[in-house]
């Protein structure tokens, strides 16, 4: 591994790597020296940097009040790059280097939970309803597997509060019905939902059907949602504009069809990113100067009439010149 440690990540060392489900590892990480990790609210992800220079996000499904590890579970992706290094190369005893904790999937504080998981996507919603039960919410989860027997971190739900999770295994012919579940909204209640982009484009159409208040239904996405897409073809802004880099002083003009991230990389400024696709994160940059025109799905509506960062992956700018934190 040739790769420098890049400033503001951490160097932790993979105490333990097991195999907790049918295709899934689970990593704990510490730091070599023992020390405190910073602090993971649920809901948020960490940034595995890769042997070859890739970055991956994986959701944190360890106890949050632990300051001293950091759990991820990975799925075995055919031909995925994370995966493949974590499914094949990482051991016990590995050292790498991770940057974060972040929160695109923010768990705000409700009386009532309803928590909608598919395959892996239970992991950011398992830190959720540990604090939901510790906070003495009222709290369901549904997951919904191939299996009940090869279901990702059941022993870690069960511990939290079995009754009040329902599996759904698809091969007992068990399938969750997702109208039903959202038919109609209930007062004071969250849902959060991660999982296959078909389970949470299904919970996202019911929760329209339904009306469910503005904000009361999120997700954690791993492609951008429909209207996310649309909003990037706003033709009227796709055009060319001026970054300048106020901390290294570097100006780059960003040409249409090319990302931000990918003009500041020609330039020689690094920027850490992961998806690419404005879902993770990762590339999140403080603006300075200039308006974004925001196309992630990551900020709420107030971040974005804020503008004080922006995802340089996807976004772009409303005016000629914006001057970034970088
Ligand atoms: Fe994921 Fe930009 S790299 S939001």
């Amino acid at each position: 591994m040739s790769m420098e440690t890049p400033p503001g990540t951490l160097t932790l060392r993979a105490e333990r790597v097991a195999c907790i489900a049918p295709g899934v590892v689970s990593v704990l990480l510490r730091d070599p020296r023992g020390a405190a990790l910073p602090p993971a609210e649920p809901g948020a992800h960490i940034d595995l940097h890769l042997p070859d220079g890739g970055v991956r996000s994986y959701s944190l499904c360890g106890d949050p009040a632990d300051r001293h590890a950091y759990t991820i579970a990975v799925l075995a992706v055919p031909g995925g790059r994370g995966s493949g290094f974590v499914h094949g190369a990482l051991r016990p005893g590995t050292v790498v280097t991770v940057s974060g904790p972040r929160n695109s999937f923010r768990f705000d504080p409700s009386p009532r939970y309803l928590f909608v998981a598919g395959g892996i996507g239970i992991t950011p919603l398992l830190p959720m309803a540990r604090e939901a039960a510790r906070r003495g919410a009222d709290w369901t989860l549904h997951h919904c597997v191939r299996s009940a027997a090869g279901a990702p971190l059941r022993d870690e739900l069960a511990a939290i509060g079995g009754g009040r999770v329902v599996v759904h295994a698809a091969d007992a012919g068990d399938r969750l019905a997702v109208d039903a579940l959202l038919a109609s909204p209930v007062p004071d209640t969250l849902v959060y939902c991660c999982g296959p982009q078909r389970l949470m484009d299904a919970v996202a159409t019911a929760a329209v059907a339904a009306a469910w208040p503005a904000g009361s239904v999120r997700f954690e996405w791993f492609t951008p949602p429909a209207g996310d897409v649309a909003d990037a073809g706003d033709a009227a802004a796709d055009g060319a504009f001026e970054v300048v880099c106020a901390r290294t002083g570097v100006s780059v003009t960003v040409p249409e069809g090319t990302s931000v991230l990918e003009a500041l990389d020609a330039a020689g400024v690094r920027v850490d990113s992961s998806c690419e696709q404005g879902i993770c994160g990762t590339c999140e940059t403080a603006v300075l100067e200039g308006e974004p025109d925001h196309r992630d799905s990551v900020l709420s509506d107030a971040e974005r009439a804020a503008g004080r960062t922006m995802m340089i992956c996807v976004s772009r700018a409303r005016s000629a010149r914006l001057v970034l934190d970088v």
